[in-house]
């Protein structure tokens, strides 16, 4: 009996080394943890339970039936996080370059069928040199079979993506269907076709870190959510954000003890709002002044500044913000605003995630670029996701909202269930000058007249109280109690229950 447990020490040794001793060093020179090491780091201490160890390949190709290591690059298995079950995979880049063989696809598969059975998110740690050359197509089927899953997930669990090395070729499309990407810059990089095939065909010389690194996917492409310093400080963001999840699409997310007054004042906010109203403020300023003790997790900070996305906790429960940013932009919506918080708001729809939106909009961003880039289409994909979220919505207006962003920014025409407004919230058309030049245009050469007319459409129309009339907006509110007032709203919204008609899906304008 020692012997046979010997023997079993023996092996998980073996397959805990990975790589060996050089691999493993050579990893961490990268200033990269191994995958057991962040599988360590991003789970509770000791909850970890593996699957698969001793799984190897069956490739018996190129002589490598000669080199079958234990659980064959990626280490799988379930866990939790603050005590809340989730599985993950970990890709070890120290055994064949984490690359991607029949076997090692089916590990990830058969975690990612248990997390849907069960109701637990997935975590998918990424560092592999991509499909296992060795092994050709089956290699591609393997990765087929994951996508296949990620597609059947979503909506079902949350899909979290770590990529923490390289994920080239097809093999980014995995984490491009999950609900969430994070890099770590400098030691990770997404494309699907890499910096010597761009020189080819395109003649462009690009290093990998331009070409996909967690700056290029953070602030221009928006492949990623989030670019952390190293691997430390992704695993720890992870866990935080992990927090504000539900497991699944059937439960909520979780309530977290709160210490926070939820009728606290907040005096500060009543002056938020400059006197001049071409003057910036930052919504930024709001969102934390009303969280539960501050705290807000943003998502795509760094990609289309005019609007905020990410989520915060009142009374403990997990809520989804959206908000304009006048800082940037003006806090105009465009084409890449509209996408971002589009596909946040279906998140939180999918995920029974309450949304509030803070809304100062002057309209959408005028332009050729818009125009010929679609911004038709990518305005609509928010109006859509608005418009089809059955979760509780409560929205705040700050200061001015126009035009078409009027109603697609939660309106009450989209079903929002609360509409506050600040006493300094205008809901027009369109600006007061903007609205005179068109409908007085034979005065324009009589600057008194003009000056008379746009003061006559700001005393009418630049206030929040000719919607209050018509109901469009609920309340007028003293910006001062508006964390009273939207905690006291998504309080009472807590047994909503709406539904869509019948459908077998929509067809949102992707
Ligand atoms: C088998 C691989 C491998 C792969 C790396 N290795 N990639 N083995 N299949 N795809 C092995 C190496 O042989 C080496 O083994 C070890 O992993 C580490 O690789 P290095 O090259 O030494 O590491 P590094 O210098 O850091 O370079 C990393 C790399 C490079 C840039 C990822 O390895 C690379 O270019 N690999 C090939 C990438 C690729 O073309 N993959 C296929 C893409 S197509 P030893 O024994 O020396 O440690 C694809 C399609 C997916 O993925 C389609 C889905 C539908």
């Amino acid at each position: 009996m020692k012997d046979i447990l010997d023997e079993l020490e023996a092996r998980r040794s073996a397959a805990r080394a990975g790589g060996g001793e050089s691999r493993v060093a050579a990893q961490h020179a990268k200033g990269k943890l191994t995958a057991r090491e962040r599988v360590e780091l991003l789970l509770d201490e000791g909850s970890f339970e593996e699957f698969d160890m001793f799984v190897a390949h069956r490739c018996t190709d190129f002589g490598m039936e000669k080199d079958r290591p234990a659980g064959d690059g990626v280490v799988t298995g379930w866990g939790t996080i603050n005590g809340r079950q989730v599985y993950v995979f970990s890709q070890d880049f120290t055994v064949m370059g984490g690359s991607v063989s029949e076997t090692h696809g089916a590990k990830i598969c058969k975690i990612m069928d248990m997390a849907m059975q069960n109701g637990a998110p997935v975590i998918g740690i990424n560092d592999s040199g991509g499909a296992r050359i060795q092994e050709g197509v089956a290699s591609l089927a393997a990765y087929g079979e994951v996508f296949q899953r990620n597609i059947e997930a979503s909506g079902v669990v949350p899909q979290i993506s770590l990529v923490m090395g390289p994920c080239a070729g097809g093999a980014v499309y995995s984490p491009a269907m999950t609900d969430f990407i994070f890099m770590v810059k400098d030691s990770s990089y997404m494309f699907v076709t890499g910096p010597d095939v761009v020189k080819t065909v395109t003649n462009e010389v690009v290093t990998a870190e331009e070409l996909g690194g967690a700056s290029t996917h953070t602030r221009k492409s928006s492949v990623a959510d989030g670019a952390f310093e190293n691997d430390v400080e992704a695993l720890a963001e992870i866990r935080r954000l992990f927090d504000y999840l539900p497991l699944n699409n059937r439960q909520k997310a979780p309530v977290r003890p709160f210490f926070d007054d939820p009728g606290r004042i907040e005096t500060s906010l009543d002056t938020l709002v400059p006197d001049n109203p071409n003057q910036p403020y930052d919504m930024k300023e709001l969102i934390l002044k009303i969280a539960d003790e501050g705290d807000f997790f943003e998502v795509q900070r760094d990609f289309a500044a005019n609007i905020i996305i990410g989520f915060i906790r009142l009374e403990g429960q997990t809520v989804g913000v959206v908000a304009n940013q006048p800082m940037v932009l003006a806090g105009c919506l465009d084409i890449d605003a509209s996408r971002k918080a589009a596909r946040f708001v279906r998140f939180c729809d999918a995920f029974e995630i309450p949304i509030l939106t803070f809304v100062d909009v002057p309209g959408f961003l005028p332009g050729t670029g818009q125009e010929y880039g679609g911004v038709i289409k990518h305005g609509a994909k928010l109006l859509f996701a608005y418009g089809e979220a059955t979760v509780p919505k409560v929205t705040v207006l700050t200061r001015k909202t126009y035009g078409g962003a009027y109603v697609v920014m939660a309106s009450k025409h989209l079903k929002a269930d609360f509409n506050y407004a600040w006493p300094t919230a205008e809901v027009a058309v369109m600006g007061a000058k903007g609205a005179v030049e068109i409908l007085y245009r034979s005065e324009l050469g009589e600057p008194e007249r003009i000056a008379a007319r746009v003061k006559d459409y700001e005393d009418r129309f630049a206030n929040p109280f000719v919607a209050a009339e018509k109901g469009f907006i609920d309340e007028v509110i003293m910006p001062h109690s508006t964390r009273r007032r939207v905690a006291r709203a998504f309080a009472a919204l807590r047994g909503k229950q709406a539904m869509m008609p019948w459908k077998k899906h929509d067809n949102i304008p992707l």
